[in-house]
């Protein structure tokens, strides 16, 4: 842990990032080589940095790669992700690739319905209060409307409202839902201020007292769903496939195992989600609410076998991205990301994204059913440990090759392959 003299630095989101960076420097007596490793880190964004986030000094760089061979809705798409992890990109090029014969990955949305949610508390009758807030109904569409008259001229705008009178520690509460087409926006600044301009109405028209005035991030209103056929020839048989399906039929059943299972499927969904700006926590807390919502939490996928044997994968999640605020306008890597996407709509984007989802969930059962996934990790694992130990140029290769070769990526191992290559080199 490095040795922080204090946390209280005075006035540091004044300074600008390079002022706020020496700070940091003679507050946690960092060395001159990580401190300049922060300023390469941000070279040429970091003004960026500094209007996307708070005390910004420095970012950190993921590695974009594109998967290929993705046909979504019969059209062909390169896909970029952004992941620090191996094996994931490549995964989704190979299950796309599996399924390109029976026309890739079909998709449907139901629409760009975001919800924010107002408590209402404190009344001894919450269920006429959930009468009187629907009364209101069109006072409510005029206040909504009020507050983003842009998000109306594009064809969205208030919709619906959804009222439920919930149990809690504290007794009942009034949750009023109001239900907002936010078009190509994630919506996540139209709902919320909708929501903070109807509570003090609320309160006047029912009496009760409002508290939380926020969206919720289970976005079940705005579903997006993908199915695809892959044959048995490109899964590698009977076994292999009935093999599969157990393995989907244990994340079924066991959280333990669905944690994981899922975790794979947002391997790809969070990375297509970053690559163009969107936010990776929102997707991902609606994408495990969404898994929970029998009351009991289970894959996120579903999988069957067809009438001639093939293999049939289905992926239904809530997909609030959007194209339009946030980092997504104005990072310019997220724009070309965009760009080579080729999406004009925030609906575009949700179906891909979870094309890709699926992609990789199959990826992954196939290679647990078989072969299990560290030979595949295992390449890229052992450069990583090579580079770990310090190995450069082509002693990376060479490290690596060799530790392939033992069958045991050890960092102990590594030292020593390297500690001998060099010292070959000296003889
Ligand atoms: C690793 O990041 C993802 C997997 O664990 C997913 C899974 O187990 O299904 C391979």
């Amino acid at each position: 842990m490095s040795d922080v003299t204090s946390s209280r630095i005075e006035g540091f989101h004044k300074l600008d990032p390079a002022g706020r960076l020496l700070a940091v420097q003679r507050q946690a007596k960092l060395d001159n080589k990580s401190v300049s490793d922060l300023v390469e880190a941000a070279s040429g964004h970091i003004e960026l940095a500094d209007r996307l986030v708070e005390n910004a000094i420095s970012s950190i760089s993921i590695p974009v790669g594109i998967a290929t061979n993705m046909t979504v809705d019969g059209r062909d798409v390169l896909v970029p992700m952004a992941s620090e992890e191996s094996s994931v990109i490549a995964a989704v090029c190979n299950s796309a690739k599996r399924c390109r014969s029976t026309g890739g990955f079909k998709t449907s949305t139901s629409g760009p319905l975001m919800a924010a949610q107002i408590q209402l508390l404190g009344a001894s009758d919450p269920e006429n209060v959930r009468l009187k807030v629907l009364e209101r109904i069109d006072d409510i569409r005029t206040i909504c409307e009020e507050i983003d008259p842009l998000l109306v001229k594009l064809g969205g705008g208030f919709r619906d409202l959804d009222i439920r009178v919930i149990d809690t520690a504290e007794g009942p509460m009034t949750i009023v839902h109001i239900i907002v087409d936010t078009r190509d926006a994630m919506g996540a600044n139209a709902v919320n201020s909708m929501a903070e301009a109807l509570a003090p109405k609320l309160e006047e028209w029912t009496g009760a007292r409002s508290l939380l005035r926020i969206l919720t991030n289970l976005a079940d209103r705005r579903v997006a769903r993908v199915r695809a056929v892959w044959p048995l020839e490109e899964i590698g048989g009977e076994k292999v496939r009935d093999d599969m399906l157990s393995a989907y039929h244990f994340a079924d059943a066991d959280p333990y195992r669905a944690a994981t299972h899922n975790k794979g499927i947002m391997n790809g969904i969070s990375a297509v989600v970053l690559a163009t700006g969107n936010d990776t926590r929102a997707v991902e807390a609606g994408a495990h609410a969404f898994a929970a919502r029998d009351g009991r939490y289970r894959s996120m996928s579903r999988w069957e076998k067809d009438g001639d044997g093939n293999l049939v994968g289905i992926l239904e999640l809530p997909m609030a991205v959007g194209l339009i605020g946030g980092a997504t306008k104005i990072h310019p890597t997220a724009q070309a990301n965009l760009k080579i996407l080729g999406v004009t709509t925030a609906d575009e984007l949700a179906r891909i994204i979870v094309a890709v989802g699926l992609a990789q969930n199959f990826g992954a059962l196939r290679a647990l059913a078989t072969t299990g996934i560290q030979k595949g990790h295992m390449a890229l694992h052992a450069q990583n440990v090579a580079l770990m130990v310090g190995a450069t140029g082509e002693e990376i290769d060479q490290v690596a090759s060799e530790l392939k070769a033992l069958g045991k990526v050890r960092q102990d191992l590594a030292e020593e392959i390297l500690a001998r290559l060099r010292q070959g080199d000296k003889a």
